[in-house]
């Protein structure tokens, strides 16, 4: 019998050190593309891929998170009496998008530790693990593409996308046998290879779908790459056990965890957005187009 994706475990107790300073009281996940934060970007991403469930796994400094998903009686209160009711409508939905959980990591031990701390809310059934710092925008739900994946192979399955050569230190690096144009099975995976050690060019990115064999890896899993537990290493482990899948995600991924990835973001979100995009355009074209380096207006 087929075995729905319920549930999603969202890790989100990272230090951020890569946006630091902004990162040191005020969580990534909240920085905003156009007027939604991030994360709200994601948890829509896993409603629309029939995820209803989701476990944010949090720590200190993360608290905003929590406020923004929760009821803001207060609020909903001014912007009644305001009559501004088209806000009132937009800030309800968001408290009634999923149904959120919460539980801290309480040190910072690694993502594999972070998906390890949802155990408990996700028994035994399959799970999506999706990192609420990256958006993916594509015609389908990133998810969405994984969890049709993971019904057809019956096995865990890992989101991957290419990229440039230069870049593979950054990223688990996934190779194996090609199955079909976009799917492998996996035979090799590496955490954060040097250019020369990798096998492929096929980068993790953060959407996976997984079993729930995976929390007894992790339960033994040694710290690995910048002395954390990697998931990508309790994966490998995996994949001596069971054939584990990898599929290239289609759609466009940012990764605003990065500072240059979030200005990207903000550019490409600020475009498409239909109220802002054509004043946005002109703006970009005019301060793209002063020889001066003069700030445009
Ligand atoms: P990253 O390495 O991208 O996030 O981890 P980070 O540690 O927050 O950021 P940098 O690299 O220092 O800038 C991938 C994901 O795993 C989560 C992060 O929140 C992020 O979404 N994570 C990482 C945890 O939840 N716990 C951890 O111990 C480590």
């Amino acid at each position: 019998m087929k075995e729905e994706v319920r549930k999603a475990i969202f890790p989100l107790a990272g230090h951020g050190t890569r946006f630091l300073p902004m990162t040191k009281a005020s969580p990534k996940e909240m920085l905003p593309l156009v007027d939604k934060p991030v994360v709200q970007y994601v948890v829509e991403e896993a409603v629309a891929s029939g995820i209803g469930e989701i476990i944010m796994i949090t720590g200190r400094g993360k608290r905003a998170i929590e406020d923004h998903f929760d009821i803001s009686y207060e609020l909903e209160d001014v912007l009644m009496k305001k009559g501004k009711l088209a806000l009132l409508e937009e800030v309800r939905k968001i408290s009634d998008l999923a149904e959120i959980v919460y539980t801290r990591q309480k040190e910072s031990k690694g993502l594999g530790h972070a998906v390890l701390c949802g155990r408990q809310l996700i028994g035994s059934e399959p799970f999506a693990v999706a990192l609420g710092d990256e958006v993916i925008d594509g015609p389908e739900p990133a998810l969405s593409q994984l969890v049709s994946v993971f019904h057809r192979v019956n096995g865990p399955v890992i989101g991957v996308q290419r990229v440039p050569k230069a870049d593979v230190p950054f990223y688990g690096i996934a190779a194996g046998q090609q199955l079909e144009e976009g799917l492998i099975r996996i035979d090799s995976l590496v955490e954060k290879p040097s250019v020369e050690d990798a096998p492929s060019d096929l980068a993790v990115i953060g959407r996976y779908v997984l079993t729930a064999d995976i929390f007894e890896i992790l339960e033994t899993q040694q710290p690995g790459v910048g002395g954390e537990i990697q998931l990508t290493d309790a994966l490998r482990t995996l994949s001596g056990k069971r054939p584990i899948y990898a599929y290239e995600v289609k759609g466009h991924r940012y990764d605003t965890g990065d500072k240059l990835g979030f200005l990207k973001a903000t550019v490409q979100f600020g475009l498409k957005n239909p109220d802002l995009g054509g004043v946005f355009r002109e703006y970009l074209e005019r301060i793209l187009s002063l020889s001066d380096g003069a700030e445009g207006r």
